[in-house]
């Protein structure tokens, strides 16, 4: 941590939900259907709130706004870059100054152990929104010494109208990540937050509104997958979709951008990342990365070191070491001082990992702790470690999205490479070994979006993010993140004569 890491307050005790409908135009407008949806938290699965619940026509009210926002002399396209950058920074600056509210509500939404939503997500929140607004002056295209007598140049432009889709298991953080380089750029956005997790996202468009970002230019449209969703994946008159949750909807939204206006996609889908242990790593070191690689938020995160290879010599060390860790946990509301886990986000979730759990078992796994639910109220899943693990059992073939450590063994490198890459996924990688040359050949054979050597998890929004095969299509975040919200034009202009 730097020297600018904040303390840790506690969560506000007494904070009231303020935005509950839909932001389009910088205007809080009810749903068109009348519609409300209620908001859970996943900690005591009380009812938080009832938000507005959008469907197709409100995001077609929304697609207008941001159409109407991106015209040709409009405030937005007329703005200099360097304006742009600074609404950006006054962002992050509201950002900041909620910094207490936000993670709050996040982590009572979300349910996400507050230190950490504090600590590391509102500070990428705010450090993603400053990285993005220092480029908004720096996206510019080239002069190119093209044949014959022209003078030619390109020009990076927006792309447009941005349809954007989050998921629920880092639902700020992942708004950052497709508002900041999308506006960055100049586009317009309509965006939709996940179902579960509505919350933060309406509390920023508030301060979208106060930073003084143009009516239209971000529209905020909470509602359901398969309505409000696939409204924006299949509209007409949306230019680019970014999305960000499971392998079977980026399919689905891909096929919905093919079939309607072949509108720009951008996928960040699951992961089912292996770790690979060789026996001269640090054994601490790789136990305790291997080990928040795949509990970090209770397993709810794409990267999840969730195929854990271990070299042989080291394998029942390494297991017990990492049993040993899995059992240092308090249960617990995820607000509360102390507590280190917390619930999944929903039923759906917790059913989905308690079924993966128990096939685990039947398929002969050895199950080392863990294994089923915690308590009577809220979606508690235990940290689970299974050793004996073979690569054609579910647990090491699916994404399981929870609190379960599959630990598998290897013995020569060109085996763990083999095995590694026996994935229809390609999201993210972990290496651990003293041996340079190990760490080089390895990180290179990996097919992976990500590969870390002796730590797991680092990088920030400097670094492009995303997957090989079905773990996406593009990048985001870093430069070349930047650049998938723009198009590239080529200016050809015929002069008298080119000189060198
Ligand atoms: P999901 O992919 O269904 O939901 C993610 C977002 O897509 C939500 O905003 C949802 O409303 C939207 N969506 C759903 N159906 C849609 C459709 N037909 N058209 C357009 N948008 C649609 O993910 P879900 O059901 O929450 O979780 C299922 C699994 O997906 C998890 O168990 C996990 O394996 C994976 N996942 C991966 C994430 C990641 O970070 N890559 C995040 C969330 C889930
Ligand atoms: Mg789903």
């Amino acid at each position: 941590m730097s020297s600018a890491t904040p303390a840790i307050p506690s969560p506000l005790a007494d904070w009231k939900i303020q935005y509950t409908k839909i932001f389009i135009n910088n205007e809080w407008h009810n749903s068109v259907s009348g519609k409300k949806f209620p908001v859970i938290n996943p900690a005591t699965e009380e009812v938080i709130c009832e938000v507005e619940e959008g469907d197709k026509a409100d995001v077609d009210k929304a697609v207008r706004a941001a159409r109407q926002a991106f015209q040709i002399g409009s405030p937005w396209r007329t703005m200099d870059a360097s304006e742009r950058g600074r609404l950006i920074h006054k962002l992050a600056d509201l950002i900041e100054r909620d910094r207490l509210l936000l993670a709050t509500m996040e982590a009572t939404n979300g349910g996400k152990l507050f230190a950490t939503t504090y600590l590391m997500e509102l500070g990428g929140c705010v450090k993603g929104l400053r990285y993005c607004a220092g480029w908004a002056d720096k996206i510019q295209g080239h002069t190119i010494p093209s044949d014959g007598d022209f003078f030619t140049y390109t020009r990076r432009e927006p792309v447009g109208v941005c349809g954007q889709i989050l998921p629920w298991n880092f639902p700020l953080v992942m708004l950052v990540w497709k508002i900041g380089p999308a506006l960055s750029c100049g586009n317009t956005v309509v965006l939709k937050p996940a179902e579960q997790t509505p919350l933060t996202a309406l509390h920023v468009a508030s301060l979208i509104k106060e930073a003084g970002f143009p009516p239209g230019v971000v529209n905020i449209v909470p509602g359901y997958g398969p309505t409000a969703g696939a409204a924006i994946s299949s509209h007409m008159d949306v230019d680019k979709v970014a999305f960000t949750g499971s392998t079977e909807v980026g399919k689905l939204i891909k096929e919905a951008a093919g079939k309607s206006n072949l509108k720009r996609v951008t996928l960040e889908l699951g992961g089912k990342s292996p770790c690979i242990v060789f026996a001269d790593a640090d054994l601490d070191t790789a136990v305790e990365y291997a080990h928040m690689g795949v509990f970090f938020h209770q397993g709810q995160a794409c990267i999840a070191a969730s195929r854990l290879f271990v070299e042989e010599s080291i394998y029942d060390e390494f297991v017990r070491k990492s049993v040993e860790r899995a059992k240092k946990y308090v249960f617990g509301n995820p607000l509360n001082p102390g507590v280190n886990h917390g619930p999944q986000i929903d039923k759906e979730q917790y059913n989905k990992i308690l079924d993966l759990i128990e096939s685990g078992k039947k398929q002969g796994a050895k199950l080392e702790c863990g294994g089923g639910p915690w308590g009577n109220k809220g979606y508690f899943i235990q940290p689970t470690v299974f050793s004996n693990v073979t690569d054609e059992m579910r647990i090491a073939k699916e994404e399981i999205f929870g609190p379960v450590q599959q630990i598998m063994k290897f013995k020569t490198l060109d085996e763990v490479i083999k095995r590694a890459n026996n994935t229809t996924y390609g999201l993210a990688a972990g290496i651990f070994t003293k041996d340079l040359d190990k760490a080089v050949t390895v990180s290179s054979a990996l097919q992976a979006g990500t590969v870390w050597v002796n730590c797991y998890g680092a990088g920030g929004a400097q670094c492009p993010f995303g997957g090989y095969k079905m773990s996406g299509n593009g990048r985001e975040l870093g430069e070349d993140g930047l650049y998938e919200y723009t198009e590239i034009k080529t200016v050809a202009m015929k002069i008298s004569q080119k000189n060198s």
